[in-house]
């Protein structure tokens, strides 16, 4: 690996194997029912079942277990070693695999074994420094190819706005301060960000709107807090076939 790829991996991996020892709850980490369960209503018409569904930036696998009971091949991939140890574990019927956005041979090598592929990501981009968000994106395009569908969800621009008054007004959540504590650094990157990253001119949005991600930190009304959000669908424009009919 060349000495300027990011490393994000060393980070990560210091979180997840401290989580998975500790026992602890990541705070986005709510269940498939209120995340990927959600998501999928979206995204499902524009994902052909034909294709593997890449979950990208996995985590422990509470979002791929929900996927994979809908998908027929869908991989679990992300940066850390003990992220994917626990998923794996969790699940081991699905495929999970240690894979760095950044290790260009790495993603090279999975386009080549799998075509072009769907992704699915959630909560992956905005914690991407801008300056790495280039790279990031080339790597997403690899794996897509010119008839792969990327369905995501973000967080929004407000979602800083957000979690600095839930800090004010409760303190810090425990899962917020752990993972901030190892060094990731969360940002935001709204649509048209990530739309031109990708590259306007070549990528079609399939579908986009607002959306919320339930964390696992309780309010004192019992309620989730929950991070304003968005999803969108983007498919390389050259691959797309026709638009997809209501109700699809
Ligand atoms: C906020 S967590 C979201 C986890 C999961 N998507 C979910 O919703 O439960 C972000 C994830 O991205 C992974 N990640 C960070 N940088 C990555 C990279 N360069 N390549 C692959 N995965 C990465 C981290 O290890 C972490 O599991």
């Amino acid at each position: 690996m060349r000495t300027d790829t990011p490393q994000y991996g060393d980070s990560w991996d210091t979180y997840w194997s401290a989580t998975e020892e500790q026992q602890e709850t990541s705070l986005w980490d709510a269940p498939a029912e209120l995340a990927s369960a959600v998501d999928l209503p979206r995204f499902a018409a524009h994902l052909d079942r034909d294709k593997v569904l890449i979950d990208l930036g996995c985590g422990n696998g509470t979002q791929t277990r929900y996927l994979a009971q809908h998908f027929g091949h869908v991989i679990g991939a992300d940066v850390s070693p003990a992220a994917i140890k626990a998923a794996t574990a969790a699940d081991p019927d699905t495929s999970y695999m240690v894979l760095d956005l950044f290790d260009t041979p790495a993603v090279e090598a999975l386009h080549e074994r799998l075509g072009d592929a769907n992704i699915y990501m959630r909560t992956v981009l905005h914690q991407i420094l801008p300056e790495h968000r280039p790279a990031f994106a080339r790597s997403l395009r690899t794996l897509l190819g010119t008839t792969g569908v990327l369905a995501f969800v973000e967080l929004a621009p407000t979602a800083e706005q957000y979690l600095h008054d839930l800090v004010e007004r409760h303190g810090p959540p425990p899962g917020l301060t752990r993972v901030l504590s190892t060094g990731v650094r969360p940002g935001s990157v709204d649509g048209p960000e990530a739309l031109a990253l990708l590259g306007s001119d070549a990528f079609t949005v399939l579908a986009e709107g607002d959306s919320l991600v339930h964390t696992t930190f309780t309010l004192p009304n019992g309620q989730r807090a929950q991070v304003p959000a968005y999803f969108m669908a983007l498919r390389h424009t050259t691959g797309q076939p026709s638009a997809p009919r209501a109700g699809d």
